[in-house]
């Protein structure tokens, strides 16, 4: 047996990650132009003006927003037959609230698409990769506001009935389910997913309540309305999930473990349950927290139902537990685990964790899956020759893919695609650095300014070529 032939071998990206040219052709300020870049030691700052001095990743990106043509040329020959990209928001509504959009930068994203199907890569639309216009949060609160959710609703409607025919797979949110904040004192997360400092939140787990609820609210509601503007639109969301396993077999660290895994799908069942699970109100009002919850919002649970669950999947954890007491931390406050290794980012390498939760996963909803990120941040360096030999990546991608092909091959979970993060070097997300680096295709900029943006492909470039054209038979 072996994967369907239609299998979707592709690519995932985020605007704020790749675009740069922040505040050209009427694009407003977003979330994450004003976070800084930081690194694996040092935690990127999100400061409130654009400080002179400082070094703003996303305001240059790596300029994909001018060289998408040549972007999309190189990934056509390396054979993706789909790309996830994301709409930034402030690039239509450069304030969040207006009624008409930004024609320029609709006629930027149609020409991308167009680019795409030129080349028969299938597009996949992300329509909240943290690019929120600012306006929306001085104004409006971001999240904390129901009329946050009918802005957002506006810009999905413009763009879906823009682009309607020609783009059938939308992604509403990514991972939204990472809005609490990964460690004590960590602004980060919680911003990057709302444009709020968790240290400025008066009462977190209130607010930060009532935000994912009304996310999760516009997701079901962008559902159905994708539906109704067009019926054959697939839709589904992001989540970032990591199998979080017990340190050994003494019952409590199990549960432990099982009960850290499972904070991550409340949002998951809330999307495709047609409910919002008692369960985790039961637990809100255990802690004193409370959600209003209108009859229109049970309506709309009911009629806005994921069509497939996006996963991007990075690496495996180990929970924090009781006994003993060397308890290494990982970045991500969890405990590191001693059969794995890790990346110079210490995230734990294990292409296991992946057939893991595919299976927990399609074993809860029943739900086609899509991969829609996987890979491995590395740094590269260029020989005297001008080649990157990256066999690290291929030893990860091999891994990864592998077990997936075992997760739908043995396991009979229902994967329609793989989307590698990502095809070509971007800025790093949680470090702002671009030598943390995942492409199959080097991009020529440094993190000390310097370099000329030019393109390279590295040794995982033909590899990966080779497995698409396979369709992985050879693993
Ligand atoms: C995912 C995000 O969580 O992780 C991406 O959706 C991000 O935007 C990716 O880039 C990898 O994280 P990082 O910090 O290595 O870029």
């Amino acid at each position: 047996m072996e994967l369907k032939e239609d299998f979707l071998w592709g690519g995932s990206l985020a605007a704020n990650q790749i675009e740069g040219n922040w505040n050209i052709d009427g694009k407003g300020p977003a979330i994450m132009d004003y976070v800084t870049s930081g690194s694996y030691q040092k935690e990127r700052e999100v400061t409130d003006e654009i400080e002179e001095g400082k070094i703003y990743p996303s305001h240059t990106g790596i300029d994909f927003y001018h060289q998408y043509k040549e972007d999309i040329k190189l990934l056509a020959e390396l054979g993706l037959k789909a790309l996830r990209i994301s709409i930034d928001w402030s690039r239509i509504f450069p304030l969040g609230d207006e009624e008409q959009p930004n024609q320029k930068g609709l006629d930027y994203y149609h020409d991308i698409i167009d680019t795409l199907h030129m080349y028969h890569i299938e597009p996949i639309v992300t329509l909240y990769h943290y690019e929120m216009p600012m306006n929306i949060v001085k104004k409006y609160d971001s999240w904390m506001n129901r009329k946050t959710i009918d802005l957002y609703l506006h810009f999905c409607e413009t763009v879906m009935k823009s682009l309607k025919g020609k783009v059938k797979y939308w992604v509403t949110f990514n991972e939204m389910n990472h809005i609490d904040p990964q460690t004590e004192n960590s602004d980060l997360f919680t911003y990057m997913i709302t444009g709020i400092k968790y240290s400025r939140m008066e009462n977190p787990s209130q607010m930060i309540a009532t935000m994912s609820y009304h996310m999760v609210l516009a997701s079901v509601k962008a559902v159905a309305l994708a539906h109704y503007i067009d019926a054959t639109n697939q839709v589904g969301c992001v989540f970032g999930l990591t199998p979080v396993y017990p340190r050994n077999c003494n019952p409590i660290n199990v549960i432990n473990a099982f009960q850290e895994m499972e904070k991550d799908y409340y949002q998951i069942d809330a999307m495709t349950q047609g409910k919002f699970p008692s369960y985790k109100l039961a637990e809100y009002q255990e802690a004193g927290i409370a959600l209003k919850i209108t009859e229109a919002d049970q309506e709309a649970f009911h009629m806005g139902k994921l069509d497939f669950i996006g996963i991007n999947y990075y690496m495996s954890s180990v929970a924090r537990y009781t006994g003993d007491d060397d308890q290494e931390e990982t970045i991500f406050g969890n405990v590191q685990n001693p059969y794995l290794q890790t990346s110079e980012w210490g995230w734990a390498i294990d292409g296991i964790g992946l057939r893991y939760i595919l299976n927990y996963t399609y074993h809860k909803y029943g739900l086609p899956i899509l991969i829609t990120e996987n890979g491995l941040g590395a740094v590269d360096t260029i020989g005297e020759n001008g080649s990157i030999q990256d066999d690290y990546r291929i030893t990860y991608l091999q891994e990864h893919i592998s077990e997936m092909k075992k997760a739908i091959l043995e396991d009979h979970v229902e994967c329609f695609g793989y989307l590698t993060w990502a095809p070509i070097d971007l800025v790093s997300l949680t470090t702002g650095e671009m030598k943390k680096r995942y492409g199959f295709i080097y991009v020529n900029k440094q993190d000390d300014g310097s370099g000329d943006f030019s393109r390279h492909q590295k040794k995982s470039f033909e590899w990966f070529q080779e497995i698409i054209r396979e369709n992985a038979k050879q693993l």
